[in-house]
């Protein structure tokens, strides 16, 4: 079991997951994960004892063990499944087969989601929002969250600790020997809770704004919010504060241009762009996608408020190396975009403007023209290039 620096959250509840140190890849290939992630699931300790959501199965003896150090595991009194997904729910089986008297409690749709995915008779105690299960002084309260970020998703929330458990919500993947935040380098973590933002809870935006609303008209006074991802947050307005700009599409006056290439012609272009862009004082970030991380260049894309995409032209199309980035952008639709295609041709063209589209199906405006070139971009296509990547620049900054 890896050594952990700190494993009470505050008085009688405990961090009892399991650190992922060596994952490279999470959702299957859909996101990268190059610091690793944990699973946190929570014990609390009163007259009853609870344990808030589980960990990915293959971590089931390291939390076993967590909780073993603590209390005799059989007498567990509650399990809460906040969310189905396996990474959380992955050993529910393990701890109801040692904790035999223990309710599980979730809401319908994960229990209904749970009896899909491992088949089980379960002894389920069904809660809702505004539900409350009082262990001794403190008092375990529920929060559906539906669609953050599936339809089971839950909050469990502990009024007398001002303890907000979230599950999914405002993790990060990093996998730390520190649980909290403040003991971390905050703007790695900040920059890790913007890639999950926008990998997972981009396209659920204005639910985000929706659920945030609820909170704060329910007064739920927040000290901590302890994520099931990464660490724990003992400042939670930073949070917060970064997840309403966020939702509402706030974005930096600065632009992501993203291509591909195949005989360096779309490459040239992008440099001038970049260089254009550079020229008028805003900030450019280049990604050239074959060979470069798509769930940063999605991170940055919601970061930057305008997005410049390009490819050379194969079969009347863009390069296949481009279209995973710009199919995952349509599916999460990002806000408040402007943006422009570009991208060299041999003689059919329809590189650029099969981009264009993708760009404007995914919710972007989109401004101007595709700039194209024949073959080969010299002096005069590459002014053209500087030119339009001032021109984004210029349009970024009204
Ligand atoms: Fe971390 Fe939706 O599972």
């Amino acid at each position: 079991m890896s050594a952990i620096r700190d494993t009470k959250v505050v008085d009688g509840v405990y961090w009892v997951g399991a650190v992922d140190w060596t994952i490279r890849h999470f959702h299957g290939y859909t996101y990268t994960t190059p610091l690793g992630t944990t699973y946190n699931a929570y014990l609390v300790k009163d007259d009853k004892i609870a344990l808030v959501d589980t960990v990915d199965a293959r971590f089931t003896d390291e939390m076993l063990e967590r909780v073993r150090s603590l209390v005799d595991p059989s007498k567990i009194d509650y399990v809460v499944a906040n969310h189905v997904e396996p990474d959380h729910s992955g050993s529910l089986a393990a701890i109801l087969s040692i904790a035999k008297n223990a309710k599980l409690v979730c809401n319908e749709r994960c229990r209904a989601g749970l009896k899909e995915y491992y088949s089980n008779d379960w002894d389920y105690h069904i809660v809702k929002t505004g539900s409350v299960i009082k262990l001794g002084k403190k008092t375990l309260t529920f929060l559906e969250a539906p669609m953050l970020h599936w339809p089971d998703s839950m909050f469990t929330y502990i009024a007398e600790d001002e303890l907000l458990l979230p599950n999914d919500g405002f993790g990060q993947h990093i996998a730390t020997s520190e649980r909290f935040v403040d003991d971390y380098d905050e703007s790695i973590v900040m920059q890790e809770a913007a890639k999950y933002y926008a990998n997972i809870l981009m396209p659920m935006s204005a639910l985000v704004i929706k659920k945030l609303e609820e909170v704060q008209k329910l007064g739920l006074s927040i000290k901590t919010i302890a994520p099931s991802h990464g660490l724990i947050w003992r400042e939670p307005g930073k949070i917060i504060d970064a997840y309403l700009r966020w939702a509402s599409g706030e974005a930096e006056q600065a632009v992501l241009v993203v291509y591909d290439t195949m005989w360096s012609a779309t490459e040239k272009m992008a440099r001038s762009i970049v260089e254009g862009i550079s020229s008028e004082g805003v900030q450019a970030r280049l990604y050239r996608m074959a060979t470069s991380d798509s769930s940063e260049a999605i991170r940055d894309c919601m970061l930057m408020k305008g997005i410049v995409a390009g490819s050379s032209t194969i079969n009347r199309g863009m390069l296949p190396a481009l279209a995973p980035f710009l199919e995952d952008l349509r599916g999460l639709k990002p806000k408040k975009k402007i943006g422009a295609a570009f991208g060299s041709y041999g003689w059919s063209g329809g590189g650029a403007e099969a981009v264009e589209k993708a760009l404007s199906e995914a919710g972007v405006e989109i401004i101007g023209e595709p700039l194209t070139v024949k073959y080969m971009p010299f002096a005069e296509d590459l002014h053209r290039c500087f030119e339009f990547g001032r021109e984004i620049a210029r349009a970024v900054k009204t």
